[in-house]
């Protein structure tokens, strides 16, 4: 099994490229199901979770091809409706194929996501969402089973008890643009990933109003066609290498980076005492000087994200002081604590709380990764720890961060994949 290696003290220096953003990628190719002519995605990162993604497409009979970042999908065979077991439990976002699947072929048939490592993960919001708009829904055999003969327009609210629900905007935008008459979403996400939804939805002759608010107004039944579109950056990349600029009191130029989705972590990060400069060349992060302790809330878009918890907590480990980081969207996302503790870090967890008090250094240490941020963060842990983080089960990592260890390297890290 492959780990990665990282021996940490090395100072970050120079330039790295953000790549486009794997949660933007995923539903822009389920939507891409809904037109009748091909359509071509640039910017794709090169991530086992599009690979997924991928199969899934092939699995309902379409085609996806990757070819130097440019995703070629044509859904003209797109006439199966089932996402088995075996690729929804490998990547949840399968089941955005229950609202492709019910726009274009009146029917879906998706195996039940469970729970993962960082919460319960419910649906409830996505089942809510398509039955409003007039589908019938069964959940049998693990399987949910949703038909509609005809999808018709509805005033949707779709709030939980975290708030929105990115997912559930997904579905509900897809199946939407097949239904009869005025679907209006009301409390819909404002993530960057879903606008970037809207914004191809739209670019293919959907008419949607109020990408990016809470009220998403969609008049359904417009005729899609396939078109050429670039995803956004990946946000939460760019904000790991932001955090390996600071905790490494390093400086990073990141390029393609969107400063006007990074405000809460580019805000934190000056609160903390490192240095954030927005240019048209992209974000470059300066760490160095004293930094201070601060309190994270973690909240829906444009709240410090979820995304981002893990990675801002290693930097916080080694800051002087306590700070305390709330974790308000997934109950279970702390799995990260005590792995950084076993590198000498000191912070304990009171329910939806973490109490982190800096300490004046991290030791390396063979770690377990619980899921893909959390991989990320013992990375970040193990830029400045003293000795050798050897990092296991990476395998989350490589859903989610393209090359990580060459991007990190380049910038000077002592990092490598070792088998
Ligand atoms: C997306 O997951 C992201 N995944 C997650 O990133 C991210 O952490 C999350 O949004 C929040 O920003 C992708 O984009 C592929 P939600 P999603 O539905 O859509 C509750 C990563 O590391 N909820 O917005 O599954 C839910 O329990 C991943 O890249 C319901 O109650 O998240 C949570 O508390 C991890 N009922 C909150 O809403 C539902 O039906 C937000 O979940 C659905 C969700």
């Amino acid at each position: 099994m492959q780990k990665i290696s990282v021996k940490g003290g090395k100072t970050l220096k120079g330039t790295v490229e953000i790549s486009g953003s794997k949660n933007a990628t995923l539903p822009v190719m389920t939507a891409a199901l809904l037109a009748e002519s091909p359509s071509v995605i640039h910017n794709v990162p090169y991530l086992n979770d599009i690979k997924t993604m991928a199969q899934v497409l092939h699995t309902l009979g379409s085609t996806a091809c990757l070819e130097d970042h440019r995703l070629h999908i044509d859904p003209k065979g797109f006439n199966k409706f089932e996402a088995p077991y075996e690729l929804v439990k490998t990547m949840r976002a399968s089941i955005y194929s229950l609202g492709a699947c019910l726009a274009r072929l009146g029917e879906a048939k998706v195996s039940l996501p469970g729970g993962c490592a960082i919460g319960a993960r419910p649906i409830d919001l996505h089942l809510k969402g398509v039955e409003q708009l007039g589908a019938k829904v069964t959940i049998e055999h693990g399987y949910i089973h949703a038909k509609a003969t005809k999808l018709k327009g509805s005033t949707i609210y779709l709030a939980g008890p975290h708030g929105p629900s990115v997912g559930a905007t997904v579905n509900v935008l897809m199946a939407a643009t097949a239904a009869e008459g005025t679907t209006v979403i009301e409390s819909a996400s404002t993530e960057p990933e879903v606008v970037d939804l809207v914004n191809f939805l739209k670019a293919m002759g959907a008419h949607i109003e109020g990408g990016g608010t809470a009220r998403l107004v969609i008049e359904g039944q417009k005729t899609l066609k396939g078109i050429d579109y670039s995803v956004i950056p990946d946000r939460v990349e760019a904000g790991t290498f932001m955090v390996a600029a600071a905790i490494t009191r390093g400086d990073v130029l990141l390029k393609k980076a969107e400063a006007a989705h990074m405000t809460a972590v580019s805000d934190k990060l000056r609160q903390i005492g490192v240095t954030v400069e927005e240019s048209t060349e992209g974000i470059r992060v300066k760490g160095g000087g004293s930094y201070k302790p601060s309190d994270v809330w973690i909240l829906p878009y444009p709240g410090f994200p979820t995304d981002m918890q893990a990675q801002i907590m290693a930097l916080l480990a080694v800051v002087p002081g306590v700070s305390v980081i709330t974790e308000t969207i997934w109950e279970n996302r702390f799995m990260h604590v005590f792995e950084l503790n076993r590198m000498g870090a000191e912070i304990n967890i009171d329910r939806s709380h973490a109490v982190v008090k800096g300490v004046p250094k991290l030791t390396g240490a063979p770690v377990m990764a619980s899921d893909l941020r959390a991989s990320a963060a013992l990375i970040l842990a193990g830029l400045v720890a003293e000795g050798e983080t050897l990092v296991q089960r990476i395998y989350h990592l490589d859903r989610g961060y393209e090359k990580i260890e060459q991007k990190l390297s380049a910038l000077g890290a002592d990092i490598q994949r070792t088998n």
